[in-house]
């Protein structure tokens, strides 16, 4: 914002965007013959922001892969192993998930009680607590929404993003409408309303 302020002074922020992407522990993307596909499948992820350029990478590999070429290239990519290195950094990433899980549920214990009544300014989310449930409110475009607050991947506690407007999981980053509609995976199930 200031960069822009200063480079175009008098202009005006109408539109944003952000996204999300996936990163290997070792930053580079990889690609190749998806583990359990039945040598039928492919796969190609951890484009790190850089997709344009490396999901085409990944798709001529692919195609040579099948069609019998060869690009010596493509070989430091897809046929890598984990480094020690790789392998501690997803140790470290997974004792972070662990960590998480446990903090957000912890706490639950201070959010205060879910009234049944409460109603977020428009715009914003807030955990509340019914019992020992954690219940997520959210108000967008003059609907108010109460739903579960339990990720319906491995049970994350979610947590309002007011920028998109959603329910973010930090765990695994599954993404869900202020209504609970699955936005973004790994999670395949809405949040259900609370109980
Ligand atoms: S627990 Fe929410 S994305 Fe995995």
């Amino acid at each position: 914002m200031d960069w822009g302020k200063r480079h175009f002074p008098g202009a005006d922020v109408t539109h944003t965007w952000s996204g999300e992407d996936y990163q290997a522990t070792n930053l580079m993307p990889f690609f190749g013959k998806l583990p359990r596909g039945g040598g039928k499948i492919y796969f190609a992820t951890g484009y790190n922001k850089w997709g344009m350029s490396n999901s085409i990478a990944a798709s001529l590999a692919i195609s040579a892969e099948i069609l019998g070429g060869q690009l010596p290239w493509a070989d430091t990519l897809h046929h890598r192993k984990t480094s020690p290195a790789g392998a501690a950094a997803a140790i470290s990433l997974n004792a972070d998930v662990a960590k998480t899980l446990a903090d957000s549920w912890a706490k639950l214990r201070t959010a205060k009680p879910d009234t049944n009544n409460t109603v977020p300014d428009e715009g914003s989310g807030t955990i509340l607590r019914h019992d020992r449930k954690p219940v997520a409110v959210s108000t967008v475009n003059g609907k108010t929404c109460r739903l579960s607050a339990v990720c319906t991947h491995l049970g994350g506690i979610v947590s309002w993003n007011d920028a998109e407007k959603t329910w973010d999981c930090p765990l695994h980053g599954s993404r869900f409408a202020a209504d609970g509609q699955v936005l973004q995976g790994p999670t395949t199930k809405d949040l259900p309303a609370a109980q």
